[in-house]
């Protein structure tokens, strides 16, 4: 596990990004606040907290809002991903939010963290290996 110091320069910054939006989040019900950040291919950086809501389905994690503020912005392709929260060990993306980047981080980096500055680094495959993708559907072929 590396420590923050170690991080390469655009991971510190999105790091110090997500930790900012973690600030953010919206967790009444968990009172778990997630921190995200993804930087695009083209080097923007778009960050994202949880949102919860009272229908608890309804959810929302930090790596997605991050994600869908990056596709909304008009970006298709996410080459790194920090999510950080304050536990033990550095906080490991849910199923769904490593599905979602599937889709746009085939070849992302991703940057796990706690408050306590421990890091975990693995890549999208590794998280997620023979994710799901429907035939033909793939954006970058
Ligand atoms: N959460 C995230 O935002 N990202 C994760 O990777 C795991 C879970 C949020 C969802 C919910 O608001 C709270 O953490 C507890 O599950």
């Amino acid at each position: 596990m590396e420590k923050n110091e170690k991080l390469p320069d655009p991971a510190k910054k999105l790091l110090n990004a997500a930790l900012e939006a973690r600030k953010q989040a919206y967790a009444p019900y968990s009172k778990f606040s997630v921190g995200a950040a993804v930087l695009t291919a083209t080097g923007e950086m778009f960050t994202g907290c949880n949102v919860e809501n009272a229908s608890y389905g309804a959810t929302m994690c930090a790596e997605r809002v991050a994600i869908f503020k990056a596709i909304s912005a008009g970006h298709k392709s996410i080459q790194a991903l920090v999510v950080v929260a304050e536990q033990p060990e550095p906080i490991a993306p849910c199923g769904i939010c490593r599905q979602v980047l599937a889709e746009f981080g085939q070849d992302a980096v991703v940057y796990m963290a706690n408050t306590k500055g421990q890091i975990k680094t693995d890549s999208m495959r590794g998280l997620l290996p023979i994710a799901f993708v429907l035939p033909g559907s793939d954006i970058r072929k």
